[in-house]
């Protein structure tokens, strides 16, 4: 289950409306090539994508057993969110229309705030180069959701993940624990980043 980042904002109506807007509306095709709000169609291929431990070991909140008709379920569940306006479940298809890596966003829109967490195909790992995709991802989510906070985790021992969360400019704040669907907890490093540090991490890196 996700949480919401530890600070506490309050967004009003006004906003809170627009955030979920934003989400129920979102094209993901404007975060990169190929990329696809998940669909019952996908079910198979994310399942295959999923299957290996190497992709989904790491993540936590993925619906266990990883059998075709639990995420197929999911993907329902994460269009049922999109279309509540707090959540998105996104696809990057290769050129064979198999799934080679997922995003799942989080939205908590009276909060104004949101998630990300996902995974790459074993084939486009230790590319070298995750804190560039990162980055521009969570600008990605700043700007498209208008949300104004970000909290993110890690296993304690997912050293790529941290790395990756660490060069893109995210704060730490502690540990925390996730909680699996089965309730059993994770041990993770928790990171925040409000919107006016990370845009003004951007200007300084531009002058
Ligand atoms: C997390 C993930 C997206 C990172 O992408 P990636 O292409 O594998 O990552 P990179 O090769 O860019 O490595 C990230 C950083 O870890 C470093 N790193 C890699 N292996 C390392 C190791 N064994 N020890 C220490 N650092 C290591 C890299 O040097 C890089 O740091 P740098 O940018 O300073 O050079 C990808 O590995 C993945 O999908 N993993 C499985 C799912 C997962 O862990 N998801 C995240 C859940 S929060």
């Amino acid at each position: 289950m996700s949480a919401p980042p530890k600070t506490v904002l309050v967004a009003d109506a006004a906003e809170a409306a627009r955030i979920r807007e934003a989400v129920r509306g979102v094209d993901v095709a404007t975060l990169g090539d190929n990329r696809v709000i998940a669909a019952p169609q996908h079910a198979e291929t994310l399942t295959r994508l999923l299957a290996d431990p190497a992709v989904s070991g790491p993540i936590y909140d993925l619906p266990w057993p990883l059998t075709c008709e639990r995420i197929g379920c999911w993907i329902e569940t994460c269009e049922a969110e999109r279309r509540a306006g707090e959540g998105v479940l996104a696809l990057t298809l290769d050129d064979a229309g198999e799934a080679a890596g997922y995003l799942k966003f989080t939205v908590w829109p009276e909060r104004s705030s949101a998630e990300v967490g996902g995974a790459v195909r074993a084939d486009r790992q230790n590319s070298g180069n995750s804190a560039v995709g990162a980055a521009r991802m969570f600008n990605w989510i700043f700007e498209t959701f208008g949300v104004r906070l970000m909290g993110l985790t890690a296993d304690t021992n997912n050293v790529r993940s941290i790395r990756m969360i660490d060069r893109a400019g995210f704060a730490r704040a502690g540990e925390r624990d996730c909680i699996r669907p089965d309730g059993s907890a994770r041990r993770s490093i928790y990171w925040e980043m409000d919107r006016d540090a990370w845009r003004r991490r951007r200007t300084d890196a531009r002058t």
